[in-house]
């Protein structure tokens, strides 16, 4: 039984053969759920007990799998199989049930990025979440990486003045279940609250709060895909409270290629992050200092980080709280907010 070294410097131990197995439930067993499922069912310390989707074949097949009970009804979930936290792995739009129904049964939960899209309804969790003083986790797995601790270490000291960085895709292919809720921005929030979210966390997680955005999107470049309403691009530009600004770029239409990007410039030091594993490449004085590769394996790192947790009550595993995911979320709508008004938003 290994050990396993967090980025963060923390030993996990896996296995510990005098403690009961942590029991998980999971709701929404789609694309992203079944990365997590893979990484889950190597550690030797968890049982996955309980699943829940709306789509029975889906939710029969995953429970088979990974020999946990399958429902189509969480509340069903919750009264049949006892556990001791629950992953919500739902598009943005479906947030609200699954969390309160954790909420009532006082329920530890991890909630993949972004917690949702219904302002109003996450105030409310996020308020609740606060008053039980629930351990919790969100799915900014980024947070977690070499690359990035060691860049948080550094913009401690040397602070950037400049930061832009985003998501560039191709046209959606509509090929997957996720490309339905996706392409219609009442139900995902779009690609900045439900993609580039991962930058705009990056940069809250690096150079602290932001306290006003202005955005603008472009239109009419996609009209070839039915119940398409998000923008084709977008541009949201955030003032941080410690002085600096940053850029976020989002694209959906870009079939020559694109890519994900972030770049931080401070006096001493330029720091580029590229690709979704983040590998980042430090300069100074013109000269690259060093690089550090991303892991293939984040949402595994990120799972035992709240699997810790959990067996231990120590949160400081967990990089990234309910009411730290829920600001971050909480920016991207005021940057909506901001594309649909053409108005500045104050952050509060
Ligand atoms: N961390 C990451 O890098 C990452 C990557 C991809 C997706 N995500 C996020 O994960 C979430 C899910 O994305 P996905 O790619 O798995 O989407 P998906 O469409 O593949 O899967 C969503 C699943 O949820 C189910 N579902 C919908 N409403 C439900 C409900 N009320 N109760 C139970 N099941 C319900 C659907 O049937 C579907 O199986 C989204 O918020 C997305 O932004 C995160």
């Amino acid at each position: 039984m290994g050990n396993e070294q967090l980025e963060t410097g923390t030993i996990l131990h896996e296995g510990r053969s005098s403690m009961a197995k942590i029991r998980l439930g999971f709701i929404g067993c789609g694309g992203v759920a079944q990365q997590h499922f893979t990484g889950i069912a190597t550690f030797e310390d968890v049982e996955m007990v309980a699943f829940s989707d709306l789509n029975a074949e889906l939710v029969n097949r995953t429970a088979a799998q990974y020999g946990g009970q399958p429902f189509t009804r969480l509340e069903e979930m919750f009264s049949a199989v006892e556990m001791d936290a629950v992953y919500i792995i739902l598009p943005p739009f479906a947030h609200g049930p699954a969390e309160f129904a954790a909420l009532e049964r006082r329920l530890p939960f991890f909630v993949e990025k972004p917690v949702g899209s219904d302002l109003g309804v996450l105030r409310e969790i996020a308020a609740e979440v606060e008053k039980a003083d629930l351990l919790t986790s969100v799915g900014y797995m980024t947070r977690y990486r070499q690359s990035v601790q060691t860049a948080r270490a550094i913009l401690r000291d040397d602070p950037a003045a400049l930061v832009y960085g985003g998501w560039i895709g191709s046209t959606p292919r509509m090929n997957a279940p996720i490309h339905q809720w996706w392409v219609a921005k009442e139900k995902s929030g779009g690609q900045l609250v439900e993609q580039t979210t991962h930058t705009v966390d990056l940069v809250r997680y690096l150079c602290g709060e932001a306290v006003e955005v202005y955005a603008v999107t472009a239109h009419g470049f996609v009209s070839d895909i039915p119940g398409y309403t998000i923008d084709d691009a977008s541009l949201a530009v955030v003032r941080l409270a410690n002085g600096g600004i940053a850029t976020f770029y989002s694209a959906c239409c870009a079939d020559g290629g694109g890519g994900v990007n972030l770049n931080l410039y401070a006096r001493r030091h330029t720091l580029q992050f590229t690709g979704w594993e983040h590998s980042l490449r430090i300069l100074e004085d013109g000269q690259v200092r060093c690089e550090v590769k991303g892991e293939p394996d984040i949402f595994r790192i990120e799972d035992r980080a709240f699997v810790a947790a959990l067996q231990t009550g120590d949160r400081s595993t967990i990089l990234c709280s309910y009411a730290d995911g829920f600001r971050t979320t909480r920016l991207t709508l005021a940057a909506n907010e901001a594309m649909a008004t053409g108005r500045p938003v104050a952050l509060t």
